[in-house]
């Protein structure tokens, strides 16, 4: 286990929307070099960068046309080597994202895979037996290449997927077993793609829908067997490298697969989803928020007992968001969301902050979806420097941005956050800060309930020597105080009278001692 990420707080970067150095209107390499400073000053020490290599951008960068090729628009090869090893210079890691389950099909592999004639990639891909083999149950593309057969897509139709073989054989014409060559193949071929990238620096990968790879595989067991072998080459050939999984099941990603780090995604009525995302009928009822009808009886379920099934393995990651769902402001309104980072950075595990988020952009509503991302393009719109043009993320004209930058006259932005007493920048940059200091705040010690009841809007619970105090309710509540010590942080106000702690509305407190 790489010691680094004991301590480590990620920052997601879509580079489409981060920074753009060169005024073409599209972020890029090197403006993620200059901003490295403020990425550093907000505390995180390590990176995750959405997909850069070559592509047609059908789905965002999520359909390679070349592994190993930087996608111009971003910069060339020596602009990776210069962004790692500034990183490096300043504490900081970086992992780039890996699509293992499937291509564009633009790629290479994939052309030459959907021609007729044998050819050494004929079975990278899952293709049936004849044209009119074509079972509804696959998402099969039909009739379109020259080959007598239907491919099968992961994602996007653009997305053929890679053939890891089948673990449930169900239709033996086509379906290869999971240990065959060709399976093994495309497992050689992902490898050497992520040897490719760790030989040059880069310190390991958030690894897209890795629960995708063999199919009919429902418990997961022969996808976890192809981690398990990677994970094997990360030991022995790149200890220092990490791997943290799209994947929301603990248990399997990290104890069977050996991932590092696995995110615990939005699942609608999931633990995720009900502590912070949960709309149901249009009503919030999510622990954190405003509506205070939510409780923390589905999350704790599942985390009850995977943390303390995976905790000896590896890292649960809390993120604030990320690039496929709605931003955090979409259901939380500020106060909410400061809570909300007060739970993620005093957890167990690896919290992850996707950009922008530390200054509380906005979800933009009534966009035109952009490379594939619909729902999701909300998200994904430029970050927020200052008031100058473009809120400063471009010189370019408006007209030729990647996306429009957020136009309300209150837009958030890194400048009117830094400085100003209880913004959501000085407010997580605090709990970031506190995280680094203490070890029982990260991975130094458990994570102990002390109270969770349904209805009466408190959380209480221990990391060590600290306790956390959360009121996520309009009220002023009275609480039994665990601990008499030091007040490490505060987002209200608060009292203490002899054993009781009375706390203002939504706010949360950090005891030590
Ligand atoms: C993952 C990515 C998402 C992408 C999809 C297909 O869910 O996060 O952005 O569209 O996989 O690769
Ligand atoms: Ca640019």
């Amino acid at each position: 286990m790489p010691k680094w990420l004991e301590n480590a707080v990620f920052y997601e970067i879509y580079p489409q929307s981060y920074y753009d150095s060169n005024g073409d209107g599209i972020g890029d390499l090197q403006g993620i070099i200059e901003k490295l400073p403020y990425i550093k000053e907000l505390g995180c020490n390590a990176l995750w960068i959405n997909p850069i290599y070559d592509s047609p951008f059908m789905d965002a960068g999520y359909d390679v046309r070349d592994h190993k090729k930087v996608a111009p628009r971003y910069g060339t090869l020596d602009d990776v080597k210069e962004l790692l090893s500034t990183a490096h210079d300043m504490g900081i890691k970086v992992l780039f994202d890996l699509v293992p389950g499937h291509t564009s099909d633009q790629n290479e592999w994939f052309l030459q895979s959907k021609k007729a004639e044998k050819n050494d990639y004929t079975d990278t891909y899952i293709f049936t037996k004849s044209v009119w083999d074509a079972p509804p149950q696959y998402r099969l593309m039909c009739g379109i290449c020259e080959r007598d057969g239907n491919y099968l897509v992961n994602y996007f139709s653009s997305q053929p997927a890679l053939n890891y073989g089948f673990y449930d054989i169900t239709h033996p014409a086509w379906q290869m077993p999971s240990d065959c060559d060709a399976a093994k193949n495309t497992v050689e071929l992902i490898k050497d793609i992520m040897r490719y990238w760790m030989d040059l620096g880069v310190d390991g990968f958030r690894v897209d829908m890795a629960d995708s790879l063999v199919k009919n595989d429902d418990e997961k067991i022969a996808t976890s067997k192809i981690w398990a072998g990677i994970r094997e080459m990360m030991d022995k050939d790149y200890p220092e490298c990490a791997l943290v999984s799209e994947w929301c099941n603990p248990q399997r990603s990290i104890n069977d697969g050996g991932f590092h780090m696995d995110f615990y995604l939005d699942h609608y009525g999931n633990g995720y989803s009900t502590l912070f995302r949960y709309l149901v009928d249009g009503e919030n009822k999510s622990f954190f928020s405003d509506s205070a009808k939510g409780d923390l009886s589905t999350f704790l379920s599942e985390y009850n007992v995977n943390y303390p099934a995976t905790k000896d393995n590896g890292y649960i990651c809390f993120m604030t968001n990320n690039h496929d769902m709605p931003r955090a402001t979409f259901y939380m309104s500020e106060e909410m969301i400061k809570l909300s980072h007060t739970f993620m950075m005093t957890m167990p595990g690896v919290p992850f902050v996707y950009y922008g988020d530390e200054i509380g952009m906005r979800y933009q509503t009534d966009l035109v979806s952009k490379e594939g991302g619909f729902s999701r393009t909300g998200s994904r719109t430029p970050m927020q420097w200052d008031s100058s043009k473009n809120l400063g993320f471009s010189t370019a004209d408006e007209s030729k941005l990647y996306l429009p930058v957020d136009k309300s006259d209150d837009a958030p932005t890194v400048e009117n956050n830094i400085g100003r007493k209880g913004s959501i920048y000085e407010n997580l940059k605090t709990l970031i800060a506190l995280r680094h200091e203490y070890e029982d705040l990260r991975n130094g010690s458990d994570f102990e309930l002390v109270h969770a009841e349904k209805g009466d809007n408190l959380f209480i619970y221990k990391r060590g020597e600290f306790t956390v105090y959360f009121n996520v309710s309009k009220e002023k509540k009275e609480v039994k105080l665990k601990n008499v010590g030091e007040i490490v942080f505060m987002l209200g106000d608060y009292e203490i009278n002899g054993e009781t702690l009375i706390l203002d509305g939504r706010n949360a407190v950090i005891i030590k001692g």
